[in-house]
């Protein structure tokens, strides 16, 4: 790997992997001398560290570190980046762009053997994908209830995301930010450390049934200490994340608003204080379709009243938009993850905002401009509000308000007509935008060609944001 061998994480202990991060619970010299096959030997290599919870004691953790567990659970997660110079609280999303290119570097030993087996699998993801869930809940019934009842829709996410982290391993900066996130959003799953292992183990189950040809004991231990990395990320992040805030919040639906026959405003009031920052998301899951979470997008910046809207589109045979389009009642109870998400303003600068909102990716944009103006900041902010129609320009009246009230702003509707006029090509003939950062939110379509566009026209990576597209899956793209 590219990054120090010694971190402060592995104790100066050898044999530890080698790599940017070492789990706190090293295999042994015996074990990893072991063939790496056995099962027993793989769970016991993957097991990584956890904070013990009230209940969770009949498995422990395992943990072979020597620091006194007070300090443990007093520091914040362990970051295995570059230095940071001193230790501020974190902030709630660190501010990575999704899409920042990896950095030209050699990739690791450990990163080439991942990349090798992602090759081989790529062509069969959907049976890994198979596999591997059934290999979890055959060994693991237990886990079961945790998942949605019909897998079908979204269910490679979990096995996509492994594997994207795994091939970015040496991306660290993106990975962690990305991994910490991850990990504190599943603990509305109810996922707990003990969980990791059983994950990991199927994971590489499925990996060597369907890399056979290029899988060895060499790339099994590359696979073992990539996965326990990630894992260790998320748990340290999930950990710290107990200690301030809930796994999920309850949130009353107080006021349910159809803007088009496919569109609705839903304004929910959380049961405790909801804390996020103006062009973050959430996940959110429908009394109808328990354990399905979907991800939407505050419609609004942090109000004084607590309640949060969401500009919701039902998706035809979509299973949580329809529900909360069609269903959603003032008096239903939902469920919300933590807010996630980058796409923030920086207050720090004074540049303007260059921001693309396409359909309901209106929604968080009009939240940045309700930041922007409550931070009293004269920045040129231009937005350009795509759609199909005129009909599907469904927040223009409130845009055009803000406008009348903010002459720092301009909107600007974008139509599609027949396909010939799109969002992206109306960028170009305003600018320059040089003193601009650029915010990118709509359809994932819509999303990579505003970024394509932008980068096009000169703005560069690191001044772009937007939704997570396929979340990692851009990052060093
Ligand atoms: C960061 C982020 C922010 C977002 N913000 C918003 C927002 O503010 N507003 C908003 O409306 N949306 C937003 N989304 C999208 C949202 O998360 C959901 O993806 C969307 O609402 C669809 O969810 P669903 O459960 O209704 O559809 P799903 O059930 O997931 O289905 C999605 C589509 O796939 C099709 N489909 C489902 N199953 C299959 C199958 N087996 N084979 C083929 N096709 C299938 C469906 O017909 C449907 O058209 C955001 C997404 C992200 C990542
Ligand atoms: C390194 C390990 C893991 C990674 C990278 C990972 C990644 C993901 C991702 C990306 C999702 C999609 C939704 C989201 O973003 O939250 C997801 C969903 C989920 N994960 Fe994980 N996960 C890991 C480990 C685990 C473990 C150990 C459990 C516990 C059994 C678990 C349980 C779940 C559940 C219940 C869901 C929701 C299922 C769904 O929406 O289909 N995950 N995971």
């Amino acid at each position: 790997m590219d990054a120090p061998t010694t971190t402060p994480a592995d104790n100066g202990t050898p044999g530890g992997g080698g790599g940017w991060f070492t789990p706190r619970t090293q295999p042994t010299t015996a074990q990893s001398s072991e063939p790496e096959t056995a099962e027993g030997s793989r769970l016991a290599a993957m097991r990584p560290v956890g904070r013990p919870r009230a209940g969770a004691e009949e498995n422990p953790p395992v943990r072979q570190d020597t620091s006194p567990p007070v300090a443990q659970e007093a520091a914040p997660p362990e970051i295995p980046v570059q230095p940071t110079p001193s230790t501020p609280p974190p902030p709630p999303e660190p501010r990575v762009p999704v899409q920042r290119p990896a950095p030209a570097r050699q990739a690791s030993p450990d990163a080439v053997l991942v990349r090798r087996t992602m090759a081989e699998v790529g062509p069969v993801a959907d049976k890994v994908t198979s596999y591997f869930y059934a290999l979890l809940f055959v060994r693991h019934p237990d886990l079961r209830p945790m998942f949605p009842a019909a897998m079908d829709t979204q269910r490679d996410r979990l096995l996509k995301a492994l594997l994207t982290a795994a091939e970015h391993i040496d991306n660290t900066e993106v990975l962690v930010a990305y991994l910490q996130n991850l990990g504190r959003g599943h603990r509305k799953y109810g996922t707990r450390p003990e969980h990791y292992p059983a994950v990991g183990e199927c994971l590489i189950g499925a990996l060597s049934k369907y890399a056979s040809a290029v899988w060895d004991a060499e790339t099994e231990a590359a696979w073992v200490r990539t996965y326990t990395t990630i894992s260790q990320v998320m748990i340290d992040a999930a950990a710290a994340d107990e200690l301030r805030a809930p796994a999920w919040w309850y949130a009353e639906v107080v006021a349910h608003d159809l803007r088009t026959p496919d569109v609705a405003v839903v304004t929910v009031r959380p049961d405790q204080p909801y804390p996020f920052l103006a062009g973050q998301y959430t996940s959110l899951e429908t009394p109808w379709w328990p354990r399905i979470w979907r991800h939407y997008s505050f419609a609004s910046a942090p109000r004084s009243d607590g309640l949060l809207s969401f500009h919701v589109k039902a998706l035809p045979a979509g299973w949580v938009s329809n529900a909360l389009v069609h269903r959603a009642r003032p008096g239903d109870i939902l469920r919300l993850g933590p807010p996630a998400g980058s796409m923030t303003v920086d207050h720090t600068t004074d540049s303007g905002l260059l921001c693309l909102g396409g359909g309901t990716g209106i929604a968080p944009i009009k939240a940045l401009v309700e930041d922007v103006a409550e931070h009293g900041e004269r920045r040129p902010v231009e937005v350009f509000y795509g759609a199909r129609s005129d009909h599907d320009l469904y927040d223009i009246d409130t845009m055009l308000r803000l406008r009348q009230s903010h002459p720092w702003l301009e909107v600007r509707p974008v139509v599609d007509r027949h396909g010939l006029v799109q969002l992206p090509d109306a960028i170009r003939e305003f600018g320059p935008w040089d003193e601009y950062d650029a915010y990118v939110s709509g359809p994932p379509g819509m999303i990579r060609s505003g970024v394509d566009v932008l980068r096009d026209i000169g703005v560069p990576s690191e001044r772009i944001r937007h939704d997570a597209l396929e979340e990692l899956v851009t990052a060093g793209s």
